[in-house]
């Protein structure tokens, strides 16, 4: 095989992190030990879910993926580069929203993709129409970030990361300030994008039911230091719907996760 084909035959998407801590020294000069010991490979297109209390670096460990947060030992690799700093191929979507407040709804979601330049601003602007339809804010292009709640700012928010179809999607509890219909509905969207363009996807959430219902594997962190305690396959089938729901193994594995969480 010529080198071209077998870089061509790469997989794409790869998210691998190995060796991972992340020491924090506060103002006092007290160090927490934010994570530690954290080695796992998630294959391109696979959608993991990370479950874990409050404060066992869930955040601090999408940060180190997405290249936010420099790591203390060990680190993040992405197909085989070492992550370094913010890469065009992945999108994040954020705790917050993090919206540019003097710009418009439709002027945030594109920014990214215009900063970019690989697509014209035309294919710009029919992606933006999609995704507002997508997030239920049809008309809401126009308007400015503060004029919207918190729901819709976190949901503009999810739009903006989608744009660019990443292959890798880091999302650190985008749908945690959403009721629970606009949080069905978006987790829906979210399949049915995840499965149109396959993106390898690390999920952050609290939600035992929104991991399972979402995910093809679970991975549950314990607190002090932040660590993997468990690596969960969920064998339903795809494509998740209402009926997921009300499969017996659903409610099964979301009481297995459950008893594994330390509270
Ligand atoms: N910039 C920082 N400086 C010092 N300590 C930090 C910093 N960021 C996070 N920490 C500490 O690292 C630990 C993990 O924080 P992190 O935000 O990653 O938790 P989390 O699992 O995302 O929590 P939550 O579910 O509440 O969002 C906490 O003890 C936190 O206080
Ligand atoms: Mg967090």
């Amino acid at each position: 095989m010529s080198a071209a084909a077998q870089v061509e035959a790469a997989p794409e998407g790869e998210v691998r992190v190995s060796g991972l801590a992340k020491r924090f020294t506060g103002r006092d000069g007290t160090e927490t030990l934010a994570l530690s010991g954290i080695d796992f490979t998630i294959p391109p297109g696979q959608f993991v879910s990370i479950l874990g209390p409050s404060g066992c670096g869930k955040s601090t460990l999408l940060r180190v993926v997405a290249g936010l947060t420099p790591a203390s030992t060990g680190g993040a690799w992405i197909d085989a580069r070492r992550v370094a700093g913010p890469d065009p191929m992945v999108g994040i979507a954020f705790q917050r929203p993090v919206l540019l407040p003097w710009m418009t709804v439709r002027q945030n979601i594109a920014l990214p993709a215009e900063l970019e330049g690989r697509w014209s601003a035309a294919e710009i602007a029919a992606r933006v129409d999609a995704l507002l339809a997508m997030i239920r804010l049809p008309e809401a292009g126009g308007r400015m970030p503060n004029e919207l709640s918190g729901g819709m700012q976190q949901r503009v928010a999810i739009a903006r990361a989608l744009l660019k179809d990443p292959g890798v999607l880091l999302m650190d509890e985008p749908f945690g300030a959403l009721d629970a219909l606009t949080r069905e509905h978006l987790n829906d969207e979210l399949l049915a994008i995840w499965e149109r363009n396959r993106p390898t996807v690390l999920f952050v959430t609290h939600d035992i039911a929104e991991a399972v219902y979402l995910s093809d594997r679970v991975l549950v962190m314990g607190v002090k230091p932040g660590r993997i305690i468990a690596d969960i396959a969920i064998p339903l089938a795809r494509p998740r719907s209402e009926a997921t729901r009300g499969e017996p193994a659903f409610a099964r594995i979301g009481a297995e996760l459950r008893a594994m969480i330390p509270h």
